[in-house]
């Protein structure tokens, strides 16, 4: 990561924290990702490695800069969804600064329908960063929307695990794909997509 890029992410992490402290309203606070956990994504892109990358709640940036960093090492690319406009205002200023734009397409719009009109199979790696309500709903087109051999990391899997329970019930329900939990950060739910990719 160069210069530029990691002390972006530095004052990135640092204006989440103090926003977020002082953020009555949850719609304002910038949820970011630990530094820990853009390690460890950045690790799964570059080692895998993806090309295509889907990220599911943008905010700020933060955690699409740790993605958009490992695609510009894997001639890949980063799709990320947001649909909060002033959150999604910030981000194009973040991907500007950090010279990572020409790696990320910013999409605002309802997950929901990015996920109902993506082709089959067309990501290597997807990240679930959202409404964690919505994950059990999306599960079907997510693994539709993922290759064979395709990884998807999940968010929040120990800071929230009662609400996603059901999600997990029906990825463990799911025979095309084995699942873990990773205990870096707020806690990573690792999922492989079965088979072997083309
Ligand atoms: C936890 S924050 C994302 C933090 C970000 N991944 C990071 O680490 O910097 C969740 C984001 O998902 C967005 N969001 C919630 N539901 C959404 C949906 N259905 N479609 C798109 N974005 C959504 C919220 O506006 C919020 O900015």
């Amino acid at each position: 990561m160069n210069e530029r890029v990691g002390s972006l992410l530095q004052e990135i992490e640092a204006f989440g924290k103090a926003n977020d402290a002082r953020a009555a309203d949850r719609s304002q606070k910038m949820l970011n990702i630990t530094p820990e956990t853009g390690e460890f994504l950045s690790i799964l892109v570059r080692h895998q490695p993806a090309k295509r990358v889907l990220e599911i709640g943008t905010s700020n940036g933060y955690s699409t800069l740790w993605l958009a960093d490992a695609v510009s090492s894997t001639d890949g690319t980063i799709e990320t969804v947001e649909m909060n406009p002033e959150k999604a205002r910030l981000a194009r200023i973040n991907f500007e600064r950090a010279g990572l734009s020409r790696f990320i397409h910013l999409v605002e719009a309802d997950a929901a329908e990015v996920l109902a009109a993506a082709a089959d199979s067309i990501y290597d790696f997807v990240f679930l960063d959202s409404e964690r309500t919505e994950y059990l709903s999306w599960w079907p087109h997510i693994l539709r929307v993922l290759r064979p051999g395709g990884l998807v990391v999940c968010d929040n899997a120990i800071s929230h695990k009662h609400e996603l329970e059901e999600f997990t019930a029906a990825v463990r329900r799911t025979p095309s794909s084995s699942m873990c939990l990773v205990p870096v950060g707020k806690g990573q739910l690792l999922i492989l997509k079965h088979g072997e990719p083309a």
